[in-house]
């Protein structure tokens, strides 16, 4: 038999998070008056013990024992070798996957939930506020509270909410309620619904709402919790990167290509960012972050400083964005359509350490599709996007007649997303073409904005 799947025994597994802020230049988040944000002025949105890791310059952050206690219930995740999509495509190319969708909600989401409900714990908090795309991370959160005892409101993005209700459920089912976003019990849920009735909700809108309803909370004892973009989020998913690199070493393999889909850029970072420390460091490796065309934050907006949620509650975050009123078209993968990016992402694509590349929803349906039949594992629809160029690139790698290693993030399972590909195979899904209006048209939000500057961390 051959060697499918590469595990690591329980001592082999990383004990301490990479931080990648010790190792690249980032402009810093603003506050409302422009000046660079103090610590203190998150305190009303997030425990002090997590704010302290989002502006750490550590390398090596500890996991805690009771954190590594849950995460143990999946971790290590298996890394694996596509033997059987490789040969469908028959490609030279050597493809490795790390299979994050065996976590209990089914991605990679988990392994920031848990840590992020934690520290809350730690610090005294009783319930936690957050928003979901997809529906994988408000499970996650879900998930995480319940193991440590925490209350979880999630507000849905309503697309999302309607095409898949069964989220709602398992949520339900560890105790977490979920609720569709744009909600009227929020000053920004009823001002999204005033303004468009029938919206179908973004991720932006829902940040606001349950950022909204964590300051509302005048006990002082909930928090809002973000499930990407933040540099703590960042930290905690380099275990998938730091596990697939003593993976790799098992088998004697380094990667020359990284891909991962980005939708706030957490499963790509968590991927990329151990290997990342590479490059910076010399190693010749390519490492693409993958978005959709029809919400291509990465590959056509301008890098510029704008606020992550749609009532502007958050901080101006130095991000590629579309915008923080852009509405993206209703694509089946929720967890991508967010108008910005993590800013270490987006720092990194700034000065070329990251290439990002944007794929339609057909190609990655028909990569998704693919994959299932070759590998067995539905995937995500987010995860179709990073297939669909995994495709490309071991076709690449045929034609040069090149023995290429793939490495790329399955950040998760598609099993509650059967409405899509059920769209898929009855011709319903579209490719969406953004004219220039729709891409630009909400940059104007940002133009008076301070603008980041070009930093160059290599
Ligand atoms: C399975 C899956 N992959 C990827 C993503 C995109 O998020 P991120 O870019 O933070 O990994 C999501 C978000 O919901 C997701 O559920």
């Amino acid at each position: 038999m051959r060697n499918r799947q590469i595990f690591l025994k329980p001592e082999e597994i990383p004990r301490q998070w990479y931080n990648i802020l010790a190792d690249i230049k980032i402009n810093p988040p603003l506050g409302p008056d422009g000046n660079p944000l103090s610590p203190d002025q998150l305190a009303p949105v997030f425990p002090m013990n997590l704010i302290e890791q989002e502006v750490s310059t550590k390398r090596w952050i500890d996991i805690p024992d009771e954190v590594m206690d849950v995460l143990s219930i999946w971790h290590p995740t298996p890394l694996v070798r596509a033997y059987n999509l490789e040969k469908a495509l028959d490609t030279p190319a050597r493809i490795y996957f790390k299979n994050e969708s065996v976590s209990p909600p089914g991605s990679h989401k988990p392994n920031t939930a848990v840590p992020q409900a934690y520290y809350n714990k730690e610090f005294g908090i009783k319930k936690m506020t957050t928003e979901t795309g997809a529906g994988q991370w408000g499970s996650a959160l879900s998930f995480a509270c319940c193991q440590y005892g925490l209350e979880c409101k999630v507000f849905m993005v309503r697309i999302s909410f309607d095409q898949k209700p069964y989220r709602k459920t398992m949520m339900a089912a560890w105790g977490g309620n979920c609720v569709p976003s744009p909600s009227m019990s929020t000053k920004a849920g009823r001002e999204a619904l005033e303004l468009n009735p029938d919206t179908p909700g973004t991720l932006g809108i829902a940040i606001s709402e349950a950022i909204e309803a964590a300051v509302a909370d005048e006990s002082g004892q909930t928090r809002y919790s973000l499930g990407s973009v933040l540099n703590h989020v960042m930290l905690h998913q380099t275990i998938i990167g730091l596990e697939a690199k003593r993976q790799l070493e098992k088998v004697s393999e380094y990667p020359d290509v990284i891909i991962g889909c980005a939708g706030g850029g957490s499963n790509f970072a968590g991927l990329a960012f151990p290997f990342a420390y590479d490059k910076i460091h010399g190693k010749n490796v390519d490492i693409y972050p993958v978005e959709p065309a029809g919400c291509p934050t990465l590959t056509q907006a301008p890098f510029v400083y704008d606020h992550g949620d749609t009532a502007k509650y958050t901080p101006l975050l130095p991000m590629y964005s579309l915008g923080h009123t852009f509405v993206p078209p209703p694509v089946h993968s929720g967890g991508l359509r967010y108008h910005g990016m993590a800013p270490t992402v987006s720092q990194l694509v700034d000065e070329g350490v990251f290439e990002a590349r944007s794929v339609t929803q057909s190609k990655s349906y028909a990569a998704g599709v693919l994959a299932a039949r070759t590998e067995g594992i539905i995937p995500a629809p987010e995860s179709c996007h990073a297939l669909a160029l995994v495709v490309e690139e071991a076709q690449k790698a045929k034609e040069e007649g090149k023995e290429k290693v793939i490495l790329f993030n399955w950040s998760g399972h598609g099993l509650l997303d059967l409405g899509a590909y059920e769209a898929y195979f009855s011709g319903n899904i579209k490719d969406i073409e953004l004219s220039q209006k729709d891409l630009h048209g909400s940059e104007k939000v940002y133009e008076d904005y301070p603008k980041p500057q070009h930093l160059k961390s290599v």
